[in-house]
């Protein structure tokens, strides 16, 4: 198996770089299926969702435009509660279908909030596509992703834009931190 340490912790391969391809397409078919004709916009949470936003939407066969938004609740391996937004959307939304490309939905914390950002702006529709998610740890039910490409057990991930400390996002498949 695959390990790879950083910080003094071990991290083991947890999903493939495969697996991560099978997911990506299979999202991507659900979405395709169900906004054909409809231009949405992919907002893409930075920085954690970058890998998984470029490859999403190439793997879409629709018309659709993207823009960004740089949110951060996370500081090394636990969440801090509370939602910064570093940079903020400067788009129009309105009358929109707004798809949100996150990476990880965890407590909740996050989408509960940017959701709200988003609703105050008038767009038509509003939903979240998360690659992977930790049902386990949802504290905000409103947060729950429309599109959920894995749900994992409560575990720390790093790779394919997860971070720690804003390193590891570019290792090609994802790690889980071993238990002790
Ligand atoms: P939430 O706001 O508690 O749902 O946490 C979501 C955010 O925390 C995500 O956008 C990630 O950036 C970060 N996060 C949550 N779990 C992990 C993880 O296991 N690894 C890396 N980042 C994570
Ligand atoms: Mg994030």
């Amino acid at each position: 198996m695959k390990s790879v340490t950083y910080e003094g912790m071990t991290f083991d391969e947890y999903i493939s770089k495969q697996e991560i391809e099978q997911i990506v397409q299979d999202v991507a078919s659900r979405i395709a299926a169900d906004y054909e004709d409809k231009h949405p916009i992919l907002i893409c949470v930075l920085h954690g969702a970058m890998f998984f936003l470029t490859d999403l939407m190439r793997a879409l066969p629709i018309d659709c435009t993207v823009a960004t938004v740089h949110l951060q609740s996370y500081d090394g391996t636990s969440s801090t509660g509370q939602v910064r937004e570093n940079v903020p959307l400067r788009v129009d939304i309105r009358d929109r279908d707004v798809i949100v490309v996150e990476d990880i939905v965890d407590s909740g914390i996050t989408m509960h909030y940017f959701k709200q950002i988003l609703r105050a702006r008038q767009p038509r529709t509003v939903k979240v596509v998360s690659l992977l998610s930790k049902p386990s740890e949802l504290q905000y039910p409103d947060a729950k992703p429309d599109y959920c490409g894995r749900e994992i057990p409560k575990k720390f991930v790093i790779g394919y834009g997860f971070d720690i400390h804003e390193y590891a996002r570019n290792l090609p498949e994802i790690y889980a931190l071993r238990e002790n």
